[in-house]
This record gives structure tokens, C-alpha cells and sequence, in this order.
């Protein structure tokens, strides 16, 4: 239990060895599941809970803040790494009430089966007193999910923004201590599940500019008692700048493919474009997805298995179609023995990319002169495109949590 204002307390739990969510997204640095105790003078709410598997934490923290009645539970969103534990705060605290949106209402109803007569329904804008504090609700949908929402408790003026702002980070402090640390985590984060909806999170960061904000509390991670450094951290990452940087991901069965990774690669950095060569075997995609917040293309390099891409190759391109990064070029290139289809192949996953298609280069076994010439003039392309294009260039803003 941590205390972040008066009557305001953290009781959710810090996850230390959770190395996975949704059996998908890796995290590295563990994570935490934030829960709110606010103590009003008439009423006690309980912003978000914690995963399933922290219920007993949960439980143990609210004991230890003393907390004998909670009136409300307010659920954010739906997904249960906040909501797990709602079931049993309503065992625990029989008289409160979920109190949530439409959308979230029929979402647990969905997953947990909660008693319809446990709700509360909140439209957008609504509040509710605690007496000397009162909590209101802003709708922020797609953060990542549609039902989710922000809490706002307008006499302390802190954001409670569940998934939004937040960062995968299993740290004993209260509030963003290492800001490049945080930054890394948080952008991450906003890579593996908000890049796909850019456009919405504008609309959001819109609706809470003119809100007098003195603390956003994520449901992950750390508080941030500085809101201006996450907001135009997220600011950055949704605008359309990208920078000068193209990643290379590639994977390798002979070598043959890795000497035109290698080749070109180096024709890249000596033309001055920055690289992320990305190995798709044993590799962190969510380095993978960090990159792609703000490179300006990608170069996917594969050989060729039973006619097709490489699976890791695949399995690349559909991270791309699906997390929808603000690239503006895409090309492929890879070995091939005696045919197939890669590039049909590739370009059938990545349907949602408006990216443009620059000229693949397909090499039969190893690359010779001419294969190196095509890949010279693949980085000649490439390198035009970053010169000519204002928003290839590099931008002042935000780098790391520092101005660069
Ligand atoms: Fe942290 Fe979308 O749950």
C-alpha cells in the first residue's frame, strides 16, 4: 500500500517475474497492476483492481489501509488484468457497486459474469461525490479497447488513465524516477497495443488537454507526477514524423540472405540513414515494435521455405499489418532456390499498410555483383526518400526523456 495523497492510496500489486502478456507481449521488466483506494468524506471508491493472480495482494493492501467499506468499484476497462479482481471485491465488500460505461457494463457481464444489478452506469462527463471529492468520468476509447475510460478526481487533480500512459515497469518507486527508463517502458507499451489506433488517441489527448492535471496514474507502471513529459512523449508517437531510420529485420537459413542484409545494411550507414537490424530468431519483438513507433520504412529479408517466407518473416509482416506503424515504405528482399512466391506472399499479409512498395530484390542462391548493384540502388532509393521528405528528417522533440 502506498499512499499518493491525502486519503488517496495505491493498493494494487507490483508483478516482478510476470515475463509475458497474453501470452504474446514480452515483458522484460515485470509489470504492476495499479488499484486506487480514494476516501471521501461520505464514500469510498476503488479505481481498477488487479489481475486475477493478485487478488490476495490486493486484498492484504486493503486491509492495511483500513478499508472497511468500499461504495464503488470503478472499472476503466473491461480486460482483467484490472478487472479480475472485481468478483471479489464484491464478495469481500457486498454494498458496492460497479460503476463503469455502457460498452464496459456487458463486457464483464461477458467475461465474469457480474449480476447486471451490480452496476452503476456512467455516461461521458458524468461525476459522482464522495463527499469532498468527486470523481468524473471521461470517455477515452481505444486505449486500447473500446469500452476504456479515464477517472478524473477533480479536487486532487489526478488523471487515474488505467492502460493510457501506462508502462509495462516493476518498480518499488511511486512516481517516474529514471525517465529514460520509463520513457523505453511506456513506448512499449504504446507500441504493442495503442499504435493501431493513432487516430483516436489524438482525439483523447484532445479531450484532457484543458484538464488541470497535477498527477496521471496509469493501472501499469509508475505515476507520473511530471504529466507533460507522457503527453508529449505520446504526443511524438502519434504525430506523422518519423525519423531518420529504417529497420531491417531478417531472418537466415544459409547466409545467403544475411550477406544482402549485411550489404545493404552497411550501404545504408555509409549513405548516413539510421539502422536497426533486427534478427527475427530469438529476437524481442517488442524492440521489434519500439523501432517501428517512429522508422520511416521497413526492409523485410527472408529466404524462401516451401515456396513461401520464412514463417519469422511472416510472422514479422503480420506484426507490421497489425500494430499499423506510421512507416512510409516497405520493401523485401531474400534468396530463393528454385522458386516461389515470397513477395506475393508478403504483400497478401500486409493489407492494412499504406505504405509505399519499393522494387523487391529476389536473388537466386548467393548474391553476386549484380544482386549487390540492385541492393546498392535499393539503398540509393532509400536514401533519396529519406532526404527529400520533410518528415523523414529528424525532429526536435522527446528522444529517450531527454530534448535532443
Ligand atoms: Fe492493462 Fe488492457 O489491460
Amino acid at each position: 500500500m502506498r499512499q499518493i495523497g491525502q486519503n488517496i492510496f495505491e493498493v494494487g500489486a507490483i508483478d516482478w517475474d510476470r515475463r509475458l502478456f497474453d501470452e504474446l507481449i514480452p515483458l522484460p521488466d515485470g509489470t504492476s497492476y495499479n488499484s486506487y483506494i480514494v476516501k471521501g468524506t461520505v464514500k469510498t471508491a476503488l479505481i481498477d483492481t488487479a489481475d486475477p493472480a493478485k487478488t490476495d495482494i490486493l486484498i492484504t493492501n486493503l486491509v492495511g489501509a483500513g478499508i472497511q467499506k468500499i461504495d464503488f468499484v470503478i472499472a476503466n476497462h473491461a480486460e482483467q488484468d484490472h478487472s479480475g479482481s472485481i468478483p471479489a471485491m464484491l464478495r469481500i465488500y457486498p454494498e458496492a457497486k460497479v460503476v463503469t460505461n455502457e460498452k464496459c457494463k456487458n463486457m464483464l457481464i461477458g467475461l465474469m459474469g457480474i449480476d447486471e444489478n451490480k452496476f452503476i452506469v456512467i455516461e461521458d462527463g458524468q461525476e459522482i461525490s464522495l463527499g469532498d471529492k468527486t470523481l468524473r468520468f471521461i470517455f477515452t476509447p481505444w486505449v486500447h479497447w473500446p469500452e476504456t475510460m479515464s477517472t478524473y478526481l477533480m479536487e486532487d487533480k489526478i488523471l487515474f488513465s488505467c492502460d493510457f500512459f501506462g508502462s509495462h515497469l516493476a518498480t518499488s518507486e511511486v512516481f517516474v524516477k529514471d525517465k529514460p527508463q520509463v520513457y523505453e517502458s511506456a513506448k512499449r507499451y504504446y507500441a504493442e497495443i495503442m499504435m493501431p489506433f493513432r487516430g483516436q488517441i489524438e482525439k483523447n489527448l484532445e479531450k484532457i488537454k484543458n484538464l488541470d492535471i497535477k498527477i496521471i496514474a496509469p493501472s501499469h507502471g509508475p505515476l507520473h507526477d511530471e504529466p507533460k513529459f507522457i503527453i508529449d512523449a505520446y504526443k511524438k508517437w502519434i504525430s506523422d514524423d518519423v525519423e531518420n531510420k529504417v529497420i531491417v529485420a531478417y531472418v537466415s537459413m544459409h547466409g545467403s540472405t544475411k550477406k544482402m542484409v549485411e550489404h545493404l545494411v552497411n550501404t545504408l550507414i555509409e549513405k548516413g540513414i539510421g539502422v536497426e537490424q533486427f534478427n527475427l530468431i530469438g529476437g524481442d519483438v517488442g524492440k521489434l515494435a519500439i523501432e517501428l513507433v517512429d522508422a520511416a520504412g521497413v526492409v523485410l529479408a527472408s529466404p524462401t521455405v516451401l515456396t513461401g517466407a520464412h514463417p519469422a518473416a511472416a510472422y514479422a509482416a503480420f506484426l507490421v499489418n497489425a500494430l499499423r506503424p506510421k512507416i512510409k515504405y516497405l520493401a523485401v528482399i531474400g534468396s530463393f532456390g528454385w522458386g516461389g512466391r515470397m513477395v506475393e506472399q508478403l504483400k497478401g499479409i500486409l493489407t492494412n499498410s499504406k505504405a509505399e512498395i519499393l522494387e523487391p530484390i529476389l536473388v537466386k542462391g548467393e548474391p553476386k555483383d549484380e544482386d549487390f548493384q540492385k541492393l546498392d540502388n535499393l539503398a540509393e532509393e532509400i536514401a533519396k526518400r529519406h532526404k527529400n521528405n520533410k518528415a523523414y528528417v529528424n525532429r526536435k522533440g522527446i528522444s529517450h526523456g531527454k530534448e535532443t
